[in-house]
């Protein structure tokens, strides 16, 4: 695996591989790597001729309130995994690297609706930094194909609609969520977990599969299972953000006569932000 940190090496080495052309799939990341991220790249792999994975913690999807300067930055662990992974190309650029002229009114992409809900709504500007990132990052390695996990199902809307929105020619491939033997989604975030709050963290991914449940027992009054779901992460101990029942195709609120549904929540234990979702397809009839 080759490591490159600026972008004109990136551009030199993916330039290589077009001639003859080979098929690139891009894995963007933020680092703190774990098994999860592992199913990406091996999506990737399925997907194109060559890997390329980045590594970038974004300052731009953080807000001020949130710790940007605490993310934890394990690039040596990451580089390693990547290579044992068969990633070909990690591009871990600095911060001046992707931001030449600062963060302060930086030129952003910006998709609307899409991100001023659910996370966005307690996040506010962190879809825009996102947005904003991928497609830099789209453009710097010109990939076929980019994959981005269903855990973050909001962030994995808004980039099918910046591509489908911006003309991006990328394949957006969803890879599943990959989960630890008691239901909990894995994320970066778990290591802000305590012993006592890891043991209680897949009472979140139980909140929304009793909801879950219930609908495909046929239960349609979204609003009592949102409710009853905040109510028990609260028993647990959690501060829940929300728990919503959406429209799995534009996250807007679900109807009954709605067929596929997302089920989505988020909820702090302790110190870390815990999201997940789960989507649900319903028969006619
Ligand atoms: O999902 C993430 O890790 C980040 O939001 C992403 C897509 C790498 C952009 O910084």
């Amino acid at each position: 695996m080759q490591t490159v940190t600026t972008s004109a090496a990136l551009r030199e080495t993916v330039a290589d591989w077009r001639t003859p052309p080979q098929r690139i799939a891009l894995v963007p990341t933020m680092g703190n790597l774990h098994d999860g991220h592992l199913s990406l790249i091996r999506c990737a792999r399925q997907a194109g001729d060559r890997v390329v994975a980045s590594i970038f913690v974004n300052p731009l999807q953080f807000s001020a309130a949130e710790d940007f300067e605490g993310y934890r930055r394990t690039l040596d662990m990451d580089a390693g995994k990547l290579r044992e992974a068969g990633v070909d190309l990690l591009f871990a650029p600095v911060d001046a690297e992707i931001y030449p002229h600062g963060h302060r009114n930086v030129t952003a992409v910006e998709v609307p609706v899409l991100s001023t809900m659910l996370c966005g709504e307690f996040r506010p500007g962190h879809f825009r930094g996102v947005a904003t990132v991928v497609a830099k990052l789209f453009n710097l390695v010109q990939p076929d194909v980019a994959v981005f996990g269903e855990k973050d199902y909001q962030q994995l809307l808004v980039i099918r609609r910046m591509v489908t929105d911006l003309d991006f020619p990328v394949r957006i491939i969803a890879a599943p969520t990959v989960r630890e033997t008691d239901g909990l989604a894995m994320s970066s975030r778990n290591g802000y977990l305590a012993a006592g709050e890891r043991q209680r963290a897949a009472v979140l991914y139980e909140t929304l599969s009793a909801i879950r449940d219930a609908i495909m027992g046929g239960l349609r009054d979204y609003g009592a299972l949102e409710a009853e779901g905040r109510l028990r992460l609260e028993r647990a101990g959690f501060r829940p953000d929300y728990v919503a029942v959406r429209r799995s195709a534009d996250l807007l609120p679900a109807g009954a006569s709605d067929r596929n549904l997302a089920i989505l929540g988020a909820a702090w234990l302790g110190r870390a932000r815990l999201i997940d979702n789960l989507q649900l397809g319903l028969s006619n009839g």
